[in-house]
């Protein structure tokens, strides 16, 4: 065998404020089958990953929730890690971007390219929100398209026209947080130089470290010129402060990839033996891989190599960046249950089954991949449960009945047996180029070969003949010799099917060298089934929970309107607070169906002369035709509260136990909207 590699490899650092979905595990699951590759052909390979926990929205997300930061990194962090270890995703380290080690790495980075001069200070102009005290990313803040005058658009894009602006330009703009006004602030941030860098990248990306589509994405970055890229932020934000700068915080996603140093370093402190500048210094002579999806190509192509040039680091060996998923030819989408997070997909499924179904979709280019479901059971069900296992269950039965569990002392047709270690090679060099679905093929094509093979001896005849022992002995041993080199191919993609297998088989955990050698006179276990068919129901309630998943989001979202009658009552309040609600006539001026919503409506209230759009969890018991013109009661001074569907800002009033018996409070006649209610 040639020389042993040594590799580092990472996934992207998935965000600490959302659960894991289907659509990262694409990501996962592609890099740990390469991983487990290179662990089977005898590399040192390592795979590290970690929480990026940083940000805006997480800050936001701990606060809506009541928690700290801290506190929701850690609950998601478990949850992620199960999530990945359910699919078998074998991280040698799973670390957190909130760490010592990050800090001491984002910070040494920064030191040495500022002291190099590639920081620089400017003042910049920024919304603000002047009721949160905060300045105001592009996404929390909405108002009306400039061009065509939709309501509720986000950030830098109109969902209705499409058009691109700045976030300046919006009308009537308010921010998602507290529903004020913004205002023009100033504030000094500083400045990665990334056009000092201008040379030295354009060598970069042409030295072989990028996939062909995307150095050609890069030569249209360079052409549109290198930016300065801001790397800090304003209080209060959670992240690391800029050690000489108290105040200011970087960005995170300058501390998110240096995760990938840090959770290194966390592994070397726990591992004898293990020495990070090995890895990591101008010199080495280790392998550096980053997985990505293609939406962060710009961050790990220019700006993270530069950031490890200007510290004095090296840069990565290579950069893998993969599609995105889609689910029956669309976006994954929450209302059709088609956005299916890793936790439903586990209370339903074989993990093993998705790994299998991704592999035989995923190249090594940056093409969308497409999950459709009724293909997915197709192939579970031919491939993996009707051909694979199926040739070991179609002989393990008579090397148990017969041969006391021992397989033959000799292999009767080596022709056959070496044409399957001949094809090891080929398909090495498919799942080293990341070509899994061609290494799915060929490895189909040998297993089609396998059963063939049985269909003309049939072993179930020459059992019933005399005399025929030693045939049917080495007609079911061939069997199972083609059956462990399938698995043996499979194994990066089917870890633990490959470790049931290898508990059947009696063997050490296989490795691409050790699949040349092939079992005689060699006893093995009893068979137990590896894998079931898929049930099309199971998919279908997979299907179905993750629609009531969105159900239950939206309960939680629309509870001020929700079934009262299930809800005790609560702790009491003074007076003072009562005093402090703002209960107002309020006419319903419009009343809309929301777009993905089972239980919503959107209301657009008058308060006379003033409108509010508020979101109601009433739909089970009116249709908006019916509240059209009606009159009812609304907390009016209720912080607006971002949801998914908008921003609400109030609150309408509801009694009933709930389903169709929820009643809006119809104020008496003489009622004028925007009075206030005593
Ligand atoms: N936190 C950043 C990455 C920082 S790396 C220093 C981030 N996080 S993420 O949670 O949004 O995404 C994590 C990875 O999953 C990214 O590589 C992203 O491209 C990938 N995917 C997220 N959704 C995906 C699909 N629907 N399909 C395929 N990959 C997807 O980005
Ligand atoms: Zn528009």
């Amino acid at each position: 065998m040639s020389t042993k590699r040594k590799i580092l490899v990472t996934s992207a650092l998935p965000y600490a404020n959302g659960p894991i979905h289907i659509g990262h595990l694409v990501e996962y699951i592609q890099t740990d089958i390469w991983v487990r590759f290179q662990k089977m052909r005898g590399h040192q390979c390592i795979y590290v990953c970690a929480d990026d926990a940083h940000g805006t929205p997480i800050m936001l997300r701990a606060r809506q929730e009541g928690i700290s930061p801290e506190e929701l990194i850690a609950r998601v962090a478990e949850e992620h890690k199960a999530d990945f270890a359910d699919f078998n995703v074998g991280f040698d380290n799973y670390h957190s971007t909130h760490s010592d080690e990050n800090r001491a790495y984002s910070t040494l980075i920064y030191e040495r390219n500022r002291d190099k001069g590639h920081i620089a200070k400017r003042t910049i102009t920024q919304a603000y929100d002047p009721v949160e005290n905060m300045f105001l990313p592009d996404r929390f803040i909405k108002g009306e398209c400039p061009k065509c005058g939709a309501q509720d658009q986000y950030g830098d894009n109109c969902e209705v026209c499409g058009a691109s602006y700045s976030p300046a330009e919006l009308k009537n703009p308010v921010s998602a947080v507290s529903g004020a006004t913004p205002v023009d602030k100033e504030s000094e941030h500083y400045f990665f130089k990334l056009g000092d860098f201008e040379d030295m990248l354009k060598q970069w990306t042409k030295g072989g470290h990028l996939q062909k589509e995307v150095s050609n994405k890069l030569d249209e970055w360079f052409e549109a010129g290198l930016q300065e890229w801001d790397i800090s932020r304003d209080a209060p934000y959670f992240g690391f402060e800029i050690p000489d700068h108290p105040g200011k915080y970087f960005y995170v996603w300058l501390d998110a990839p240096i995760g990938y140093q840090a959770s290194f370093q966390n592994l070397c402190d726990r591992t004898e033996g293990l020495e990070f500048d090995e890895f990591w210094n101008k010199d080495s002579d280790a392998e550096l891989y980053h997985f990505i999806g293609k939406d962060i190509i710009y961050f790990h192509a220019l700006f993270w190599p530069a950031m490890l040039h200007g510290a004095d680091f090296r840069t990565p060996t290579a950069i893998f960046s993969h599609g995105f998923l889609t689910v029956d030819g669309q976006k994954m989408s929450k209302s059709r249950g088609t956005f299916i997070k890793a936790r439903t997909f586990l209370n339903h499924l074989n993990p093993e089954y998705l790994r299998y179904y991704f592999a035989g979709k995923l190249s090594s280019g940056v093409e969308d991949i497409d999950l459709n479901l009724d293909d997915f059971t197709a192939r579970i069900n031919s491939d993996l449960v009707g051909k694979v296992v199926n040739i070991a269950s179609r002989c393990a039965g008579f090397i148990k009945k017969r041969f006391e569990g021992k397989l033959s002392d000799q292999i009767s047709e080596p022709e056959l047996l070496n044409e399957f270690i001949a094809a090891g090679d080929s398909i090495a060099e498919r799942f080293e180029k990341r070509e899994f679905s061609r290494a799915v093929r060929e490895i189909m094509a040998l297993a089609d070969r396998a059963n063939q093979y049985i269909d003309e001896k049939k072993p179930w005849v020459i059992a019933k003949e005399e005399g025929q022992d030693q045939a049917l002995h080495d007609v079911c041993s061939m069997g199972i010799n083609l059956f462990r080199i399938l698995i043996g191919y499979l194994r990066p993609i089917l870890p633990a099917t490959a470790e049931k297998s290898e508990a059947f088989l009696q063997v050490e955990p296989l490795t691409w060298e050790s699949l040349k050698t092939p079992l005689t006179g060699h006893e093995i276990a009893k068979f137990k089934p590896l894998m079931t068919r898929i049930d099309p129901k199971q998919v279908e309630a997979m299907v179905d929970d993750s629609k009531e998943d969105l159900a239950k989001a939206e309960a939680a979202q629309a509870k001020p309107t929700g079934p009262l009658a299930d809800t005790p009552i609560a702790d009491t309040i003074e007076f003072d607070d009562f005093a402090k609600v703002d209960l107002r006539i309020a006419k319903i001026a419009k009343a809309e169906h929301v777009d993905g919503a089972d239980k919503l409506l959107q209301l657009t209230l008058d308060l006379g002369g003033e409108t509010r759009n508020v979101f109601a969890g009433i739909k089970s018991a009116y249709a908006p035709e019916e509240l059209e013109g009606k009159l009812t009661v609304m907390v009016a001074n209720l912080a607006p509260r971002k949801m998914r569907f908008g921003l609400s800002e109030g609150m309408v009033l509801a009694a009933g136990p709930g389903g169709k018996d929820l009643f809006i409070l119809n104020p008496d006649e003489g009622a004028e909207p925007g009075m206030k209610v005593k």
